[in-house]
């Protein structure tokens, strides 16, 4: 890639009117992209970082990555939630090594400088004896906040841009989607405690699409459908509610695509009462209405970009991923639940979240496993062996209509465009967003760095 030749258009064949939608294989293997992609994409947009679930009390902190840049999120001693670079400011040691924790003090392994959890610098290690000069004195040697953080109802978002837009207008149409999970509980959602993480040697767009690809069910997930076959027959662990996925597959589903890289699909949910809200939904119904109640009883699965999920499928699952490398991609995932969700549902909940999502349950294995053999696949110089556009961004395209359907204006969406059909259908349109600003973003990175 030389300065002159950067366009978007060489790595996402967007061209609406004649229904062409394709992605070149390069966004997926290239090393040279990954690069600009942490740059233009993860270090400049809105990034998910944690649930205030997660730091509940005074001195409790996060530490997490936006892009390349490890951050902290801190709950102050006021309980202000905060974020900063998770970096001294002496000379740039990340300050904690731990994911998580509890501290009033974080105080670097290095020369030993100290911070509370608001920031601010209260030890420089014997400074009086350093000799410094007096202007050092004047410096401000606090840890760096972020440019922005932001929460949407718990979740807690941060970026290292101060030029990103309000967080509620980034998430902007996606927000009632989203809703339609953090609204479950009356007293407000929370991570249940524990998460899984795992790498695996693929490129992070992968997770990202698979997450909302109903099209690979019934092929990457036969095994896990057999099981819960059986299961229902009476064989084996009878702890979660199992589930008939030949019922599904005669459903309604489709897709929502938004603005700014979201989007989402559903599908019609033939055995609501195996879903773990259940037991409570005429209280929900009470609180939210029949028609979002209805929708929370329904299969959705959603992106917000660049870097989160929320699967609502079996069980409700919120899973981030941090692109570690072209072909390395770290993921983790929580369980979210109601508040105060009674014992019996929060375990129903977890058998469920187990047996699809966990590491080692039956379904993300089948996910990560095929995206090692993707990146397999992809490998080589596609100059060289001609595997160039991609053929998996595709489906549903002709079905996709502008604006709202039915659906949309049943639940007060205002998506960009959205596609219904039978669940056979297994659209790929909602991709289409999720590129469309990957191309947006790498081009607006492009002409800043005048590569264009
Ligand atoms: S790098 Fe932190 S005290 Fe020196
Ligand atoms: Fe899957």
């Amino acid at each position: 890639m030389t300065r002159r030749q950067w366009d978007s258009s060489r790595y996402v064949d967007d061209r609406p009117a004649q229904q062409i939608f394709r992605v070149h294989r390069d966004v997926y293997a290239d090393p040279a992209l990954f690069e600009l992609e942490q740059r233009y994409i993860f270090e400049r947009s809105w990034a998910f970082l944690c649930h205030e679930s997660q730091l509940p009390k005074a001195h409790d902190y996060i530490a997490t990555h936006i892009g390349r840049q490890p951050v902290l999120v801190t709950r102050d001693a006021k309980g202000q939630l905060r974020g900063f670079l998770n970096a001294c400011r002496h000379k740039g040691a990340q300050l904690t090594r731990m994911d998580s924790g509890n501290k009033r003090y974080h105080v670097c392994a290095y020369h030993g400088w100290g911070y509370d959890s608001s920031g601010r610098n209260v030890d420089i290690k014997d400074a009086k004896a350093g000799g410094y000069p007096a202007a050092f004195a004047s410096d401000n040697h606090d840890l760096l906040p972020l440019a922005q953080l932001a929460s949407y109802k718990g979740l807690v978002f941060g970026s290292l841009s101060a030029e990103v837009q309000p967080l509620e207008e980034h998430l902007g149409g996606l927000r009632p989607v989203m809703d339609l999970a953090l609204d479950q509980g009356e007293h407000g959602m929370e991570f249940v405690p524990g998460r899984i993480s795992l790498i695996y040697h693929g490129n992070w767009k992968m997770q990202m699409d698979n997450g909302i690809d109903p099209y690979h069910l019934t092929s990457t997930h036969a095994g896990f459908m057999d099981v819960m076959g059986r299961r229902r027959d009476g064989e084996g662990n009878q702890a979660a509610r199992q589930f008939d996925w030949q019922k599904r597959l005669s459903q309604q589903g489709g897709a929502f695509l938004f603005k700014n890289g979201h989007s989402a699909i559903w599908l019609n949910q033939a055995e609501v009462e195996k879903r773990p809200i259940y037991p409570a939904i005429e209280a929900i119904r009470a609180r939210v209405g029949d028609t979002r109640a209805d929708w929370m009883l329904k299969l959705r699965n959603l992106t917000v970009f660049p870097n989160m999920q929320i699967a609502d499928s079996t069980s409700l699952l919120v899973r981030s991923w941090r692109a570690l490398a072209v072909d390395r991609t770290e993921l983790r995932y929580w369980c979210l639940a109601p508040v105060g969700e009674p014992a019996a549902q929060r375990a129903w909940r977890l058998r469920q979240f187990e047996d699809f999502f966990n590491v080692s349950g039956m379904a993300t294995p089948d996910d990560t496993v095929l995206y090692e053999d993707m990146q397999r696949g992809l490998a080589g110089d596609s100059r060289e062996h001609g595997m160039g556009w991609l053929q998996g961004h595709t489906r549903g395209i002709s079905d996709l209509r502008p604006g709202a359907d039915e659906a949309a204006q049943a639940l007060g969406l205002q998506p960009e465009a959205c596609m219904q059909g039978l669940f056979d259908t297994q659209t790929e349109t909602a991709f289409i967003p999720v590129y469309r600003e990957w191309a947006r973003l790498m081009q607006a990175g492009a002409e800043r760095d005048g590569k264009v």
